[in-house]
């Protein structure tokens, strides 16, 4: 089968900031940063972001290409060529199991989103009705309030929007790397930026639409987000909550990075477009996403604006502002289209690892891999909206996956490429073909103080978070069932693995393979890429 490439270079920039720019930008940022101290977050983020984010960005960018120049996208098989043990390659089942369980329920909200940005388009959310009823919306729409609400005839319409999302998810993962992912994101992405600037644009000049409320300004909702509370800092919750941001934002830790870079060339840059992802995507989290939510939440609702939570600030809080504004059925369009796209361009690359582990396991076609991944997911996806109810299937998978599993696998990554590959063997294959240089105490903080810092900050999440919610599974069914289905899903990855790894030895994959960089010549740089 002909190795998968990108078409160009600004395509795969395009696809890696589209997959880490989605739903987190938008919706968990202002939330976290809003609970967790204002603008003083912002100092533990971006002690987060130089520290883990961007080193850990580019050592998946380093690893990817250097498995994928060896004949591997899928993680087990890239982690099997950086450490030559038996092992290894099961380490990379949590590079499948992560973007594959995160994709069951991010379709879902996506399909939210796909439909608060029809119902704006007919007129049907801008009744102004009130508070209650943007809220009593939601939860039929979405079946907080029963299990199983999705089959009665209120469920019916989220079943149609979610139909659409997944069909086309899969459409365009099957159209492959170039074709469907990178022209998909080289669309997309543009279109969010006018949307989002548009939204911008109006929440900064809103003013003081009511001058009974003269606090309820764009400088008041500015300040309510962004004045820093200092005391905050002391509080460890503070700085996991910024770790666990930038990796879910970053995608970094999801074992997407690792197979994205995997289909370039060994001269392609990988430093430079490493970086200019990772800055695209604090582009539309900091100044984008920023600035528009939560202030905008606040000049129509005042201090209520901060107790919605991630989902219900943007489904139920933005609605009624949406409402109070000018232009806002517009306005409203825009925002839920803008979303619908940037969790698009992340769902795709939570279907890609996976697709590709397929394929190259079982020497599978793209039909049979897409057909077998859409209905694994298909499964997952019934149980996420089947569990409706108070979103605890959605809440759970996203804890224990979204935010636990990350950690785990972001720590692994940094041994595997910080002890095992080696950092000076990372740094002479991160320069192949790079357009800037990475300063030399970066490895350094690779090998040293990210795998330490990141123990640290998952030991203090799970002594903070870990009982209480330990605590939901023994309590509560669905929650348990949850568990199960997802240590099921890693049973089963498991066993994949251990037939895929008998298969490539069989195939003599690995011959050849131990350091003889001959084998792998660096060419000349292509300048119209
Ligand atoms: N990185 C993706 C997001 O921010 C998953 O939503």
């Amino acid at each position: 089968m002909a190795r998968e490439q990108w078409g160009s270079r600004i395509g795969v920039i395009l696809a890696v900031a589209g997959s880490a720019v989605g739903l987190g930008n938008f919706l968990r940022f202002p939330g976290q940063a809003a609970q967790n101290g204002g603008g003083a977050f912002l100092l533990p983020y971006f002690i987060s972001l130089l520290v883990l984010g961007v080193p850990l960005c580019w050592a998946e960018w380093t690893m990817g290409r250097f498995g994928g120049v060896r004949g591997f996208n899928s993680a087990p098989g890239i982690y099997s060529v950086i450490w030559r043990n038996p092992i290894s390659k099961y380490f990379g089942s949590l590079a499948i199991l992560i973007p594959l369980v995160i994709y069951m329920y991010y379709v879902v909200i996506e399909a939210w989103c796909l439909g608060y940005a029809y119902h704006y388009l007919t007129g049907s959310l801008m009744k102004g009705e009130g508070a209650e009823a943007y809220q009593s919306f939601f939860n039929n729409f979405v079946g907080t309030q029963a299990d199983g609400h999705l089959l009665s005839a209120g469920g019916r319409q989220l079943l149609l929007f979610l139909a659409i999302t997944f069909i086309l998810n899969f459409v365009l993962i099957y159209r492959g790397v170039s074709k469907g992912i990178e022209s998909f994101c080289k669309v997309a992405m543009p279109i969010m930026v006018v949307c989002a600037l548009c939204v911008l644009v109006r929440v900064l000049t809103l003013g003081t639409p009511d001058a009974d409320k003269p606090d309820q300004s764009v400088l008041g909702g500015l300040g309510f987000m962004w004045n820093p509370k200092l005391e905050k800092l002391k509080d460890p919750q503070t700085w996991l909550a910024a770790s666990g941001q930038i990796f879910f934002s970053m995608s970094v830790g999801f074992g997407i990075i690792v197979n994205y870079s995997s289909y370039l060339r060994r001269n392609d840059d990988v430093v430079l477009s490493g970086l200019t992802s990772a800055s695209m995507n604090e582009f539309f989290e900091v100044c984008l996403g920023g600035l528009i939510t939560l202030p905008a939440a606040f000049i129509f609702l005042g201090l209520s604006a901060g107790g919605f939570g991630t989902f219900g600030l943007g489904f139920n809080a933005l609605p009624n502002v949406f409402a109070a504004m000018p232009a806002g059925q517009l306005f409203g369009f825009l925002w839920f289209f803008m979303l619908f796209l940037a969790a698009i361009t992340s769902s795709l690359s939570m279907l890609q690892p996976v697709i590709a582990f397929f394929e190259e396991a079982f020497d599978l076609k793209r039909h049979a891999s897409a057909t077998f991944l859409g209905l694994l997911s298909l499964f997952g996806v019934g149980f996420v909206i089947y569990f409706s109810k108070d979103m605890l299937a959605l809440d759970t998978f996203d804890f224990w996956v979204g935010t636990t599993l990350i950690f785990m696998l972001a720590m692994i990554q940094a041994v595997l490429y910080g002890w095992i590959f080696g950092i000076k063997r990372g740094h002479v294959e991160a320069h192949y073909g790079a357009h800037i240089r990475i300063p030399w105490f970066v490895q350094l903080m690779l090998k040293y103080v990210a795998p330490i810092y990141l123990l640290v900050i998952f030991v203090m999440f799970c002594i903070n978070n870990v009982p209480s919610y330990a605590r939901t599974i023994l309590a509560n069914p669905v929650a348990l069932g949850s568990i199960l289905f997802i240590l099921g899903i890693m049973a089963f990855l498991l066993i994949l693995i251990y037939i895929a790894g008998k298969r490539w030895e069989a195939q003599g994959r690995y011959l050849n393979l131990n350091n003889d960089e001959s084998a792998f010549p660096v060419l000349p740089q292509e300048d119209s890429r």
